[in-house]
């Protein structure tokens, strides 16, 4: 059996980290237009760069949770039948032993160069315009998605939707396009598809099977599942 699993800030929830919407959501505090956009960098780059600074900083501070483990028991399970893509931008999945995590909307220990365009590991904070370690220029942003820019990747998890079984989606609002439409492009190709959240989303009623509750006791349990061979 192919899965395509989707990640969003829910995940990631119990380890510590704000999702963007609801009750202290990272979007409380700030308008996604004004730290999210190539706008907003451009009239304002060190409000932008100290609020990715801030998110980079704290992935010092947590750890991946019994969801992201039991991806990657997964993973070792599946090997290339499992196909994790997230929205998320901090490195849970891989601290909890995943190998290949496409990071739709990229990633915050990564920075890249607006001079050369190479992108590079990044742990440091960039608010006071660090040197680009290939060309020495002060033009690094984190390499992130922002609104109005293009998610990586988005063929070959066009392609990985087409080809899957089964597609999951896992702590994530179904708010923001495209990964919001994966539902509706796993269903019209008539995949079966199965949502874990700990509240309704937005895109809940889509879904053949939706479960409530936190991600470090759902998603252990449903990879239990597919692992003894009572799912799908
Ligand atoms: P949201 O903050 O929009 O949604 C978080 C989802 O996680 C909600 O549906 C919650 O119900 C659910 N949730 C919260 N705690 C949970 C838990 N313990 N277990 C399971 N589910 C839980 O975050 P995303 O959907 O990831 O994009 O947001 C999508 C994108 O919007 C982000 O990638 C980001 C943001 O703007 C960019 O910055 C480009």
């Amino acid at each position: 059996m192919r899965i395509v699993v989707l990640t969003g800030a829910g995940i990631s929830a119990e380890s510590g980290l704000a999702t963007f919407r609801g009750e202290d959501g990272l979007w409380e505090g700030h308008h996604p237009a004004d730290v999210a956009t190539p706008e907003a960098f451009e009239a304002n780059p060190t409000l932008v760069q100290r609020f990715y600074d801030e998110r980079r900083a704290a992935l010092t501070r947590v750890e991946p949770n019994a969801a992201h483990v039991a991806l990657a028991q997964l993973e070792s399970a599946l090997g290339n039948d499992l196909y994790l893509v997230t929205q998320n931008i901090d490195d849970l999945h891989e601290r909890g032993g995943s190998e290949r995590v496409h990071h739709m909307h990229g990633r915050l220990r990564a920075a890249w160069c607006l001079a050369c365009n190479e992108r590079h590991v990044w742990e440091e904070a960039l608010t006071d315009g660090p040197p680009c370690p290939s060309c020495h220029s002060s033009m690094l942003r984190p390499d992130i998605v922002w609104f109005g820019e293009v998610p990586y990747g988005m063929e070959s998890i066009d392609q990985e939707l087409a080809d899957c079984d089964l597609f999951v989606s896992i702590g994530t609002s179904g708010v923001v396009y495209p990964a919001a439409a994966f539902v509706h492009y796993a269903i019209g190709n008539g995949k079966r598809t199965l949502e874990l959240n700990l509240e309704t989303s937005d895109t809940t009623s889509d879904f053949h099977e939706s479960r409530r509750g936190p991600a470090s006791e759902l998603v252990p349990a449903w990879v239990e599942e597919v692992l003894s061979g009572r799912s799908g």
